[in-house]
């Protein structure tokens, strides 16, 4: 079983090899929509409320008891403290109580994972984009467990970014669903943004978009174009994103890319990195997305040579 609750979702999983017999998910988004944004204390208390009836969950789906699992895994850095402590006592108690293994993952680790699950082995070596709430970075997966990152955020991180552009439209949350939402039909070049620090292969900066977005909001006012500038905001993302991947990609020589973090479910940043890639298509080498996202946010996964 899988348990993590490292911001504001409480989930557990039963997995066996790489498949996926069940996955709960009890998000707290419509909690803390009132706030703006995750309030960590909040977060902790909605984690004890749901752990248990997640885990209970977990199993029923996958039609097994406590007595048939054989390990406990759980996210256990990094995160929330109070949220990820919620996740940690109770995969304690389990494993103390059933005399299970307990394995504590590092919440990015989890990430660059995922796409196994329900799928086929990734080749090695491959690359992932981790672009999430807190984090961006590129890794390249050497061997099972061998990671190296080849770029990284130098401040903010891509969702973080959106996020916050989000929030100064006083758009909803999570912020990167709620600009993919606006950026139909908007002119993603009606006000022009930074792309951080386009000089330096290995290294993003998303800090200066969101001064470039507050600075936008106070000029317009009420005149403020709200589609354009959601499509603004995610073509300088997708963009900055793409533009190093791609090359760091092609540097490496490796014919796996894989999209993980919530901004994984971005179709626009899906369809740029997808036709970025000149691999051969499914079958052979993949662009892997991040499904368990897509669900969890009402997205399709999209087709046509993305396949995870
Ligand atoms: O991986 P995740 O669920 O949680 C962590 O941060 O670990 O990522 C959350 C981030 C948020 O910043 C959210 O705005 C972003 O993923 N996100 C999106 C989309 N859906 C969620 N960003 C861009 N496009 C989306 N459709």
């Amino acid at each position: 079983m899988g348990i993590e609750s490292s911001c504001d979702e409480t989930a557990a999983s039963v997995v066996v090899g790489s498949k996926v017999l069940s996955s709960v998910i009890a998000s707290q988004t419509a909690m803390h929509e009132k706030w703006g944004g995750v309030v960590p204390e909040a977060a902790a208390r909605a984690h004890v409320e749901a752990i248990l009836p997640v885990i209970l969950e977990a199993l029923e789906v996958a039609k097994i008891g406590f007595q048939d699992l054989a390990g406990i895994a759980v996210t256990n850095r990094p995160g929330l403290v109070g949220a990820l402590s919620v996740g940690v006592v109770a995969s304690k108690m389990l494993s103390l109580e059933l005399g299970l293994p307990l394995i504590g993952v590092h919440h990015l680790e989890g990430h660059l994972v995922s796409p196994m699950l329900d799928s086929e082995p990734l080749p090695y070596p491959h690359m992932s984009l981790i672009a999430s709430g807190g984090h961006t970075e590129v890794v390249l997966v050497r061997a099972p467990f061998e990671y190296e990152i080849v770029a990284e955020t130098l401040d903010d991180a891509a969702g973080e970014a959106f996020d916050k552009s989000a929030r100064l439209m006083g758009l909803g949350i999570p912020g990167g669903a709620a600009i993919q939402r606006a950026a139909p039909g908007g002119n993603p070049r009606r006000y022009p943004l930074p792309r951080g620090v386009p000089d330096h292969p290995d290294a993003f900066s998303f800090s200066g978009l969101k001064t470039a977005v507050l600075r936008a909001v106070e000029a317009a006012g009420p005149d403020l174009a709200v589609a354009d500038l959601c499509a603004s905001v995610q073509e300088a993302i997708v963009d900055a994103l793409s533009r190093k991947v791609l090359a760091l990609l092609e540097q490496s020589g490796s014919s796996c890319l894989c999209l993980v973090g919530g901004v994984a479910a971005n179709v626009a940043l899906r369809e740029r990195l997808g036709a970025g890639c000149d691999f051969p298509l499914p079958g052979d080498a993949l662009l892997h997305g991040q499904r368990g996202h897509d669900r969890a946010r009402g997205l399709a996964p999209t087709r046509g040579g993305i396949s995870g």
